[in-house]
């Protein structure tokens, strides 16, 4: 038997006047994007910018429905919007916030397993790795740059063929 260790790293930052000017703006544009969530079931909004190499900024937040499984996070609807629109202009930095009525979130929201395998999908189609900033209004900011920070174990395309290891 081996047993063996993976170590994630990310930055933790207190406030929002830490992180450089562009991500600043980009935190507060997430923060824009809550307001066009349809959350009416979980009453939970999420926002999401992301920053194009471009400069060209894109917005989202998670899509709700009656039938439940058939709403999408925040991440995928602006991860899918790049896809079909954008593919050409690289993802630089993606900032996450979340915020409810309900309770005051102290620590930012970190995307689920199905919207970081989106994200390593299209990390590896534009071949550079995405900042993530994880924003939560009244706790720190969690930072690291590409998916792997999160998801050590993604499925990657090489698995469905005998090419992997
Ligand atoms: N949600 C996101 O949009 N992103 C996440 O990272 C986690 C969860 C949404 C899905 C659903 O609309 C609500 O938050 C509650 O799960």
């Amino acid at each position: 038997m081996t047993e063996h260790e993976i170590k994630i790293n990310f930055k933790e930052y207190a406030s929002l006047e830490e992180l450089e000017q562009a991500d600043q703006q980009l935190c507060k544009e997430a923060v824009k994007a809550l307001k066009t969530s349809h959350s009416p079931y979980s009453k939970f909004r999420v926002g999401v910018a992301m920053q194009l190499k471009s400069g060209k900024i894109l917005h989202a937040s998670n899509q709700e429905n009656a039938a439940y499984p058939s709403g999408l996070c925040a991440e995928r609807v602006a991860l899918f919007h790049w896809g079909a629109n954008y593919s050409d202009d690289p993802i630089e930095t993606m900032a996450i916030t979340a915020y409810t009525d309900e309770f005051q979130l102290t620590r930012p929201v970190t995307s689920c397993g199905a919207c970081l395998q989106v994200l390593a999908e299209y990390e590896k189609k534009q071949n550079s790795a995405i900042k993530m900033l994880l924003y939560c209004q009244q706790g720190p900011i969690w930072v690291a740059t590409g998916v792997e920070s999160f998801l050590p174990f993604l499925f990657f395309e090489d698995r469905l063929t005998n090419k992997a290891l």
